[in-house]
C-alpha cells in the first residue's frame, strides 16, 4: 500500500513550521522563529509575526525539500494550520498551502492547530490506541479531551480553562517576575533553582470536575510578590509551576480513572517542562496509566505536527478542503479538520 508523503505548513503563532511526513515518520522538517523580535515587546505581536512568516517560508520550505530528498510530484498531498491562531499569521501559510496545491495539483487538507500537537505524539511513539485522554497545555489553550480516532471521530471536551491557559499563567508570572520573554522555559529555569514547597500558591478547581483556572493564581502571585519584595524568585517560580503542575496531574490522572482510559497523552508548548513531565510520570506510574509525551522538541509549535494530521486524514480517506479554504482565528476544537470556506 503506498503511504502519503504529506507536506505540512503551521504559522498560526511566532513559528514558521514546514515538516514533510509519511506514515508517522518525519523525512523532513524546518523551523523558523520571530520570537526574539517579540521579546522587547513582552508578547506575540501579530504584524511583525506574519512579516516574519513570509520571509520564512520559502526557505523552510526549500530546507524541508532538501532534507527529505524529495521533488514536488513526490508530494501526495499538503496540510496547514487554518486556525485557530493570529489571523493574519494564518493568512500566510493558507496562502502558501494553497498556491502549492494549485500549482502541483496536490490535495489540501486544512487542519487544526490543537490536533496538531497531539499528532506530534503519535510521530514519536506510534499511532494513539483506539480510545486515549489528551490534556492539552498550550499558550492560548488548556484543556482535557477524550479522543478516539484522531482522525474520523469528534472530539469530546472534558473540560477546558475558563480563564487563563496554563501556558499564558508562565508568561504572565515570568512578566511579574522580570523574567525574560518566552515565560514559560524562563520560569521554568528559574523554577530548578528553588524551593517548590517554599510558598503554597491556590490549586483552583481541585475536585470540581476537569475544567481549570489560573488567573486566580496568577494574582496570587502578583500579591505575595508585592506583599513580600524580599521572596527568592526562584522560590516563587518553582512554588507557581507546582501549583500548576499539581492541578494539571491530578486532574488528567482523574479523567483517565473516571473514563476508565489507560492512557494519557499531555502535548502543547508546556508538555515541554520538565517538572510537569516528571510529576506527571509519577502519578501515571501510580495509576497504572501509560504517559505519552512528545519529546521537548515536539511540543511546541512546528510543521510536521500538521504534517502527521494530514497524513492521518488521508489515510482515514478523508475528503481535502477547496481552495476556498479560509482562517478561523478562534476555530473550536472538535475535530481534526479544520476547513472553513469562504465562499
Ligand atoms: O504550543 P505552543 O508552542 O504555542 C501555542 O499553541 O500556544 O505553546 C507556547 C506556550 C507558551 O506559553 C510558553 O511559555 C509555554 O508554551 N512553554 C512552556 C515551556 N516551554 C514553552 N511552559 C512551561 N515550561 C516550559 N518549559
Ligand atoms: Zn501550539
Amino acid at each position: 500500500m503506498h503511504v502519503a508523503v504529506v507536506l505540512g505548513i503551521e504559522t498560526s503563532c511566532d513559528e514558521t513550521g514546514v515538516g514533510i511526513v509519511a506514515g508517522g515518520r518525519i523525512l523532513g522538517a524546518a523551523l523558523a522563529s520571530s520570537m526574539d523580535e517579540h521579546a522587547r515587546f513582552g508578547g506575540v505581536v501579530p504584524e511583525i509575526a506574519a512579516r516574519a512568516h513570509l520571509e520564512s517560508l520559502t526557505p523552510c520550505l526549500r530546507s524541508a525539500m532538501d532534507q527529505a530528498q524529495i521533488e514536488p510530484g513526490e508530494i501526495d498531498a499538503i496540510a496547514v494550520t487554518s486556525g485557530p491562531g493570529l489571523a493574519t499569521a494564518l493568512q500566510t501559510g493558507l496562502a502558501a498551502a494553497k498556491s502549492l496545491a494549485l500549482a502541483w495539483d496536490k490535495p489540501l487538507y486544512g487542519v487544526h492547530h490543537l490536533a496538531g500537537h497531539v499528532a506530534a505524539d503519535t510521530l514519536e511513539h506510534g499511532p494513539l490506541p483506539a480510545r486515549s485522554i489528551a490534556l492539552i497545555v498550550s499558550g492560548g489553550h488548556t484543556s482535557l479531551l477524550l479522543l478516539g480516532d484522531l482522525a474520523t471521530d469528534p472530539i469530546i471536551h472534558l473540560g477546558d480553562t475558563r480563564d487563563d491557559a496554563a501556558g499564558e499563567a508562565f508568561d504572565k508570572v515570568a512578566r511579574l517576575l522580570g523574567l525574560p520573554y518566552p515565560g514559560g522555559p524562563s520560569v521554568s529555569r528559574a523554577a530548578a533553582q528553588g524551593d517548590p514547597g517554599a510558598i503554597t500558591f491556590p490549586r483552583a478547581m481541585l475536585g470540581q470536575g476537569f475544567g481549570f483556572s489560573f488567573s486566580g493564581l496568577k494574582s496570587a502571585v502578583a500579591r505575595e510578590v508585592q506583599q513580600n519584595p524580599g521572596l527568592r524568585v526562584p522560590d516563587v517560580a518553582a512554588s507557581f509551576q507546582e501549583a500548576v503542575v499539581d492541578v494539571l496531574t491530578r486532574k488528567a490522572v482523574a479523567a483517565c480513572r473516571e473514563h476508565g482510559v489507560g492512557t494519557l497523552v499531555i502535548v502543547g508548548g508546556v508538555a515541554a517542562n520538565a517538572r510537569l513531565r516528571e510529576v506527571a510520570a509519577g502519578r501515571c506510574a501510580a495509576a497504572g496509566i501509560t504517559l505519552r509525551v512528545p519529546p521537548p522538541a515536539l511540543c511546541t509549535d512546528n510543521g510536521v505536527m500538521i504534517a502527521a494530521v494530514g497524513g492521518l486524514l488521508a489515510a482515514a480517506g478523508q475528503p481535502p478542503a477547496t481552495l476556498g479554504l479560509s482562517a478561523d482565528p478562534s476555530a473550536p476544537l472538535t475535530r481534526a479538520v479544520c476547513a472553513p470556506t469562504s465562499a
